[in-house]
């Protein structure tokens, strides 16, 4: 705890814009950006000892004891992407180092099978490594992951395909529209014709899940399967929430998040017809999830659980949903609406920061956040800390901090 202390005194820097109303783009989060990355400092530094070259931190179990999954797990990236930003928050050279060791064992998935989860793995790691650094050693990797992703696209269904298994015939998951950065970023980084493909891949794919995934209220299917020979649509279903027909948080907050990424990407390549379709999209998006958030901000498991108010939060889509509010309230037309945006991302990240999700500093396994939901179809990884709930949770402060 002395070190936690010394590393939290450390830290003179700080968001906050000073008091009064938060103005749209820099909010007040007082004391909490400090407080967070003290934690994160301290907490990540356990977490890292017991990686090796080939795995990265996934969960806990019983007793607060890590579970390390594979490189090849598609969480494999966001342990290195949030050393990347507590080192972008704090300009500490042993995490930076740690980042960089923990980003360059990922090298080893440009050589192996991988699925749509290449995006999220190579982004938060290579991608964060590359923004804050510029290290021009780097763009070959994202590329190489890009030129992965977009092998995966099929033409006939216009979407690249989620997973490699047996169970579907075409399976494409809400969650690929997050892949979809790591085209447009490899786009750019490779330019020509390859690059030019690279970005109508993303747009197209982007086009056809707002066409298929999308109820008429805005909540999101989790998983289209598709006809491989003239791509129709074989069914609409879940794997991870509640029901088929049920609105899965975690599914919302990856449409949410794509769709405001993807306005934001196709703006920056001033490509304002598609940029105001993606926008359009977020917005709506926003507007259902604002509807249906509890008071604290942290949505349950699934919004549809018919044991709400009962049932378990998932504090890894909290995290995720408040980043891409952050974001958004940047980007929106709507005024009002990015006020909303805005107010509800500082909410979130404030009850995220809160003693009953913020861990202690030495426990919860060196992890950050409690109380997050993997898979409870699946029985797997219920009411623990995840490496992604981590990772948005810091993206969501450094985006009210401007940073
Ligand atoms: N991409 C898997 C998940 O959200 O759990």
């Amino acid at each position: 705890m002395n070190r936690y202390i010394l590393i939290l005194l450390a830290l003179a820097l700080s968001c906050s814009n000073g008091h009064g109303t938060a103005n749209i783009g820099k909010a007040d989060l007082g004391d909490i950006p400090t407080k967070v990355f003290s934690v994160a400092r301290f907490q990540f530094e356990i977490l890292e000892r017991g990686a090796t070259d080939r795995t990265a931190p996934r969960t806990t179990q019983e007793g607060d004891e890590v579970i390390y999954s594979d490189i090849g797990w598609w969480c494999s990236g966001f342990f290195p992407g949030s050393l990347w930003l507590t080192y972008r928050f704090t300009g500490d050279t042993t995490v930076r180092n740690l980042a960089a060791k923990h980003t360059h064992k990922l090298f080893a998935l440009i050589g192996r099978e991988t699925d749509h989860d290449i995006g999220f793995q190579i982004m938060s790691s290579y991608g964060n490594a590359y923004r804050l650094t510029g290290d021009k050693s780097l763009p070959p990797t994202i590329k190489s992951a890009a030129r992965k992703l977009a092998a995966r696209f099929s033409p006939v269904t216009g979407t690249i395909k989620s997973w490699n298994n047996d169970r579907w015939s075409y399976p494409v998951i809400i969650d690929n529209m997050m892949n979809l950065e790591l085209l447009m970023v490899g786009a750019r980084l490779t330019g020509g014709d390859e690059g030019k493909n690279m970005r109508e891949v993303a747009i197209k794919h982007a086009k056809t899940t707002l066409r298929n995934h999308f109820r008429d209220d805005w909540s999101t299917f989790h998983l289209v399967d598709y006809d491989p020979s003239d791509g129709h649509v074989l069914g609409r279903m879940t794997v991870q929430g509640y029901a088929d027909t049920s609105r899965w948080a975690r599914g919302q907050a990856w449409a949410l998040y794509g769709y405001t990424m993807m306005a934001r990407e196709t703006l920056f390549d001033q490509n304002a017809e598609d940029a105001a379709l993606f926008l359009d999209a977020a917005q709506n998006i926003a507007r259902m999830i604002l509807s249906r958030l509890p008071e604290d901000g942290i949505p349950y498991w699934d919004f549809d659980d018919p044991s709400v108010p009962e049932a378990l939060r998932d504090a890894s889509a909290g995290a995720i949903m408040a980043s891409a509010f952050a974001e958004l309230a940047l980007l929106s037309s709507d005024r009002d609406l990015a006020k909303e945006c805005q107010d509800m991302a500082v909410k979130q990240v404030t009850t995220l920061s809160s003693s009953e999700y913020l861990a202690q500093p030495g426990t919860n396994g060196g992890f950050l956040l409690r109380h997050s939901v993997g898979n409870i179809p699946g029985g797997t990884e219920i009411d623990v800390p995840l490496t992604y709930a981590d990772y948005y949770f810091l993206e969501a402060i450094l985006r009210l901090c401007g940073k």
